[in-house]
């Protein structure tokens, strides 16, 4: 008989939105009378804009043309996409170590976040906050990295702890005694929107250089960074180039939740025992990955013209005025928040068990918000509520919540 793959015996439960959605399935089919609001899984609600769609269409239309069509295209993406990223999300911010070369065209920043492990050997320490995007842990349990779960926290793997002393901003001290050689690093932070200022981004690069390590940083949510100060890429630190991998998305950015587009940057500069890392990703995304269509790679180029550039800060203001609501309902309630100003999710703490606030809020308010321990052990006691959603319904959202808590 053949035999699976145990490592998939160790994972703690189901994906963490596949369990929200199962609960909040069941509300559904009892006896819920009022509309239910969802601000759960970080799912854009915004038409992709004007601009954007247009150049969609265009690159639909081309396909229906003898002397326009395309088949498969270049595995890494079309040069022209990957010319205009490193000319306008890293040139034109001052990263020139970053050219079209280090940048693969992927359809998700959540494949590729997961697929990255691959390229080290299977014994290797990672470490990875806590509370974070439960995909980072989830697939180096697949991969066989970890021991079964024990206390809500797998063997093997090093948990970074995010707290409200350190801001929910880890840094590399904490692997003094426990060195990893991969870290996933993740800001503006799923699910607590923190950021990461350059002295902290700084550490932690200093500490990759001296180790040898190599950070995968997930900046799915840079365009959200409102603040000037705070660094949008990894690359804006000295070194980076060297030890670090940073994934983007224009999920969150422009609304290709549903459309599927990201990217994934991998510096030529870094270099293990003679070779590149990034010949071995084009490796690995040559073979097991054939490109995002051609028409959506129009639609991303759009996103960096003059109206795309308008168009798409003008939805991530009305998310980002939409956090703003959220963030006057939980001071009306009193709690204790973080994000929200440069990130689209606000994580309160409820100093209750996630899952019962989670329930309570669903079968009382009838929205949909995300459990905090979802994210981790770290997460225990802690809710996030994502801005994606109308403001008419936001704001319906926090009253039947203000309600509901007062
Ligand atoms: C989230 O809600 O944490 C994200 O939407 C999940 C994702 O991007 O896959």
């Amino acid at each position: 008989m053949i035999r699976l793959n145990p490592n998939y015996d160790k994972l703690q439960s189901d994906y963490l939105f596949v369990e929200i959605a199962r609960r909040v399935n069941k509300h559904l089919a009892g006896n819920s009378k009022r509309k239910l609001i969802k601000l759960g899984i970080g799912d854009v609600t915004k038409p992709l804009s004007a601009t954007v769609i247009k150049a969609f269409h265009q690159g639909v239309d081309e396909q229906a043309s003898k002397t326009t069509f395309k088949g498969y295209g270049p595995d890494q993406g079309y040069l022209f996409l990957r010319a205009a990223i490193a000319q306008a999300d890293y040139h034109e911010r001052g990263c020139d170590c970053i050219d079209a070369s280090d940048i693969f065209i992927s359809d998700g920043a959540k494949c590729d976040t997961s697929n990255f492990q691959e390229l080290f050997a299977s014994d290797i320490k990672v470490a990875l906050p806590d509370p974070v995007y439960p995909v980072y842990a989830d697939t180096n349990v697949m991969a066989g990295r970890t021991g079964f779960a024990q206390n809500g926290r797998y063997q093997g793997l090093i948990y970074l702890e995010g707290n409200e002393s350190n801001g929910f901003v880890p840094s590399p001290g904490e692997l003094v005694n426990n060195p990893a050689e991969l870290v996933y690093l993740c800001f503006p932070n799923n699910p607590t929107g923190a950021t990461a200022n350059r002295e902290q981004l700084g550490d932690w690069i200093q500490w990759a250089l001296s180790q040898g390590a190599i950070i995968l940083y997930d900046s799915a949510y840079e365009a959200f960074i409102t603040d000037t100060n705070t660094p949008r890429s990894v690359y804006e630190i000295p070194g980076a180039d060297k030890c670090a991998v940073e994934f983007r998305s224009f999920s969150k950015t422009a609304g290709f939740t549903g459309v599927r587009c990201a990217y994934t940057v991998v510096p030529g500069a870094i270099e293990i025992n003679g070779i590149k890392l990034q010949n071995m990703w084009n490796r690995r995304h040559s073979t097991k990955f054939n490109g995002v269509s051609y028409p959506v790679q129009k639609a991303a180029l759009a996103v960096y013209s003059a109206e795309g550039r308008r168009e798409i800060k003008a939805n991530i203001d009305s998310y980002l005025a939409n956090a703003r609501i959220i963030l006057d309902a939980m001071n009306s309630l009193g709690y204790q928040y973080w994000g929200g100003v440069n990130s689209p999710y606000v994580w309160i703490k409820t100093n209750e068990d996630s899952w019962s606030t989670f329930d309570k809020i669903l079968k009382g308010a009838d929205v949909v918000i995300t459990p905090g321990s979802g994210f981790g052990k770290m997460g225990q006691g802690y809710i996030r509520i994502s801005a994606f959603n109308s403001a008419e319904n936001v704001r319906e959202a926090l009253e039947r919540i203000v309600d509901l808590l007062s």
